[in-house]
């Protein structure tokens, strides 16, 4: 696991070798973005090898049609996908009519590197033609931070090896495609390319979709340091752009060519004129010029990790993981705007489809809740309140009205796009998610507030989903829930999955509890949820009661565990050690039917109910359930790990801890699932980040505090994080003998540190032992 391809840095990501196997690993590595834009780290010259091209504008999707064998009446017709968007990384090098492409050049000297601090790629090469000219390079991007709709590369080449004729065509691209389309469909219509002076804008619209994106350039070239761009020519083809500079050199001679870059979408701007606006951006960000736009951007930066930094002493490797983990949650989403939200794989790659999953409110959540101001996780909640309609919709569709809503499994605009039946129609625990993160968001924040404005909407419509989902079993004498899928998807069509049931029933007295503390607040903003849900408090309510009081919960009682669902037992009893290595994954080597009958788990199922749920449950009731299911756990979720690690953590086993922690520490960094040339695993990331200040932290918001239980990984000399708590920061400092928390905010704080209840004032570090 410690077997790196990158060098150990406490900042930075660093690759030493050209290595055209791992090309589309590395390009998932160093992918960049800013909230509104993602970029994987594709090549500026010409690269004739193998590349997955991907370029992704934040809330552009495509409905690609469906793909499944055999339909099912209640699948959706098309899934939503972030479309590869026009290219505008490119720059072309020419010497003396020949490509300068790393496929065919002898690679002398390559090296990549990601600075996180800065959000700063820098690439430098050194490649022989077979010409025998030598060209060496350094290129620098980002993707501004400060200015999220700019870009802006700097690319350098000095040759030698002889004298003659470069050119060099910085250019964009509407021509563009997505690998993974149902139907090898075109994603984009009336791509369009058009010059002005200096500026060149490409525009395509998505079809169905209607959404345009145009890209525009403008840039600058020097040689040897002197301006040089005068006689540069634009050109362009139905499809692109280019700008081409044609330059006699020297031996010895340097071109450099500042390409800065506007994308503009129709997502934030009217159609009309949409060209023009772009390339007027460009234009203003070359006036600003390179560095001014890198000192804002690196600003920006500096912010974010003044908020969320790790810092881990003692262990460079753990070090670089946790901070690529959060540079790449905070590349992914930055939250200023609710209809956006974070697809498991960011803008890193096409898997997944830059879609929106329960993976959101279950696992990324908490990271912006704690290190973002508040108005960042508001408005991943406000995301579902605007998809409220439509998951009462989706739930009519599957024949549950009265306004129940099923949120759906997978989703761009509030419509269902997941079409496998077991996870569709079955995976309902989603809905759960959504809610527990209304409440994880009101404990952590305190605003109230949000309960009678929007929370409650969604709270009863989801109530009421589970109240009709639930049926009333004669033979149990009991409420139960059949035909479901719970997060273990090694498992479908079950029936009273503990998980599921679990989160049912919490809703419903959620919202009851909710609902009678907002009678007593206001009754004027209690009438006004009940007028804008038609809730009938005595009917509905009373049903809910009475589901909550008779909900069937399975238990084994003798071992004194929670059942994942009925007939659990009855499987063979194995545990993970029993299974030939050769064999793991089970998904890469066991037929499904043999996954689906085996006890084997895929990630934790009622361990996350026990998560999300622990004040309810007893210290004993804890570990004997972690000691039944983790063992049977083979963790081939990337979300299954960092639960794990919550838990042992919180039953004092560190060792334990720690080493499911390393499985998601550098999950995507040392590629341990052998996919990282599909996109970065951003929901595992926040997981990893959780496993931290969640696990050895033992951070939790109490009834009217934060508490911190921390413990330390042996192998670490100490740990920090920071924290908000009611939007006020705090940064926890943990060693093996003691544990500091600073105030870093000007209000008060109450606290606890292992049960010692206190408060901190503003600027003070309170010391405590380590227990
Ligand atoms: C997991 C799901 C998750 C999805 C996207 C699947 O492998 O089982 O829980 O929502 O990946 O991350």
């Amino acid at each position: 696991m410690t077997d790196s391809r990158f060098q150990p840095d406490d900042w930075k990501i660093i690759e030493t070798q050209f290595n055209p196997e791992r090309g589309r690993d590395s390009e998932s590595i160093f992918a960049l973005g800013n909230g509104m834009m993602g970029q994987r780290a594709n090549f500026e010259e010409t690269y004739s090898g193998d590349t997955l091209q991907g370029t992704y504008v934040a809330g552009i999707y495509y409905p690609d049609k469906t793909m499944v064998g055999w339909w099912k009446n209640g699948y959706p017709e098309y899934f939503a996908k972030v479309p590869n968007a026009p290219s505008w990384t490119g720059i072309r090098v020419t010497v003396d009519g020949e490509e300068l492409d790393l496929a065919t050049c002898e690679v002398k000297s390559f090296r990549r590197e990601l600075d996180m601090r800065r959000g700063v790629l820098t690439r430098t090469f050194t490649a022989v033609m077979p010409s025998g000219r030598v060209a060496e390079v350094t290129a620098v991007r980002f993707l501004s931070m400060s200015e999220p709709e700019r870009a802006a590369i700097k690319y350098s080449v000095r040759l030698s090896g002889g004298s003659g004729t470069a050119v060099i065509i910085p250019w964009l691209n509407a021509n563009v495609h997505n690998e993974d389309a149902n139907y090898e469909e075109k994603f984009w219509e009336n791509e369009s390319a058009e010059t002005d002076g200096i500026k060149a804008v490409v525009v395509a619209s998505t079809r169905k979709t209607a959404f345009t994106v145009a890209t525009a350039m403008v840039n600058s070239f020097t040689l040897n340091g002197k301006p040089s761009g005068d006689g540069a020519v634009m050109d362009k083809t139905a499809l692109k752009a280019g700008a081409i500079l044609t330059t006699e050199y020297s031996d010895g001679d340097t071109i450099e060519v500042c390409k800065y870059v506007a994308v503009l979408s129709s997502f934030n701007h009217p159609d009309e004129g949409l060209a023009a606006k772009a390339m007027a951006s460009a234009a203003g960000a070359a006036e600003k010029g390179f560095d001014a736009m890198l000192m804002a951007h690196t600003h920006e930066w500096e912010k974010k990790w003044e908020h969320g930094d790790i810092v881990i002493k003692g262990d460079i490797a753990a070090q670089q993981g946790i901070r690529f983990n959060i540079f790449q949650l905070n590349q992914t989403y930055t939250g200023e705007d609710p209809r956006l939200n974070i697809g498991p794989k960011g803008f890193t790659g096409e898997k997944y489809g830059g879609s929106t999953y329960w993976d959101t409110e279950a696992f990324v959540f908490p990271f912006y809740l704690s290190t973002a101001d508040t108005h960042v996780a508001r408005n991943l909640l406000l995301y579902r309140y605007k998809h409220l309609q439509k998951a009462i919709e989706n739930a009519q569709k599957l024949g549950i009205g009265g306004g129940a809503a099923l949120y759906p499994m997978v989703t761009m605009n509030g419509e269902e796009c997941h079409n496998e039946w077991e996870i569709t129609f079955e995976e309902i625990h989603r809905n759960g998610a959504i809610a527990y993160a209304i409440f994880n968001y009101i404990r952590h924040t305190g605003d109230q507030d949000y309960l009678a404005e929007y929370g409650l909407e969604v709270l009863i419509a989801i109530s009421r989903f589970w109240a009709r989902r639930c049926n009333w079993s004669q033979e149990k004498n009991q409420y139960v829930i059949l035909g479901v899928t719970g997060p273990n998807e090694y498992e479908n069509n079950v029936n009273n999955n503990w998980y599921t049931n679990t989160l049912a029933r919490w809703t419903l007295r959620y919202t009851v509890d909710s609902l009678a503390w907002l009678k007593s607040e206001s009754s004027i903003k209690y009438n006004s949820v009940l007028a804008r849900t038609g809730l009938d408090p005595e009917c509905e309510l009373n049903l809910w009661l009475e589901i909550i009081n008779n909900i069937y919960l399975p238990v084994h009682y003798d071992l004194g565990v929670f059942l994942q669902q009925d007939g659990f037992m009855d499987k063979v009893q194995q545990t993970v050690v029993d299974l030939d290595p050769a064999e793991r994954p089970l998904n890469q080597h066991w037929s499904w039917d043999r996954i689906l009958r085996s006890v084997f788990i895929k990630q934790a199922d009622v361990l996350q109910g026990i998560y999300f749920f622990e004040d309810e449950f007893d210290e004993e009731t804890i570990k004997r359930n972690f000691d039944f299911y983790e063992p049977r756990c083979v963790h081939e979720s990337s979300l299954s790990a960092s639960i794990h690690a919550i838990l042992a953590a919180r039953l004092h086993d560190t060792d334990r801890a720690y080493k499911l922690y390393l499985r998601t520490a550098r999950l995507d960094l040392d590629d341990y699932n052998r996919e990282v040339k599909d996109g970065l695993h951003i929901t595992s990331m926040a997981g990893t980040w959780l496993a931290i200040v969640e696990g050895f932290g033992g951070m939790r918001v109490c009834s009217d505090r934060v508490c911190f239980n921390p413990v330390i990984p042996d192998a670490w000399d100490s740990y920090s994080f920071i924290i908000r708590y009611r939007n006020n920061p705090l940064r926890v400092e943990v060693n093996s003998s003691s544990v500091t928390v600073i105030n870093l905010s000007d209000t008060v704080i109450p606290l606890a540190v292992y049960g010692n209840r206190t408060e901190t004032a503003p600027g003070e570090a309170k010391k405590f032992e380590r227990s």
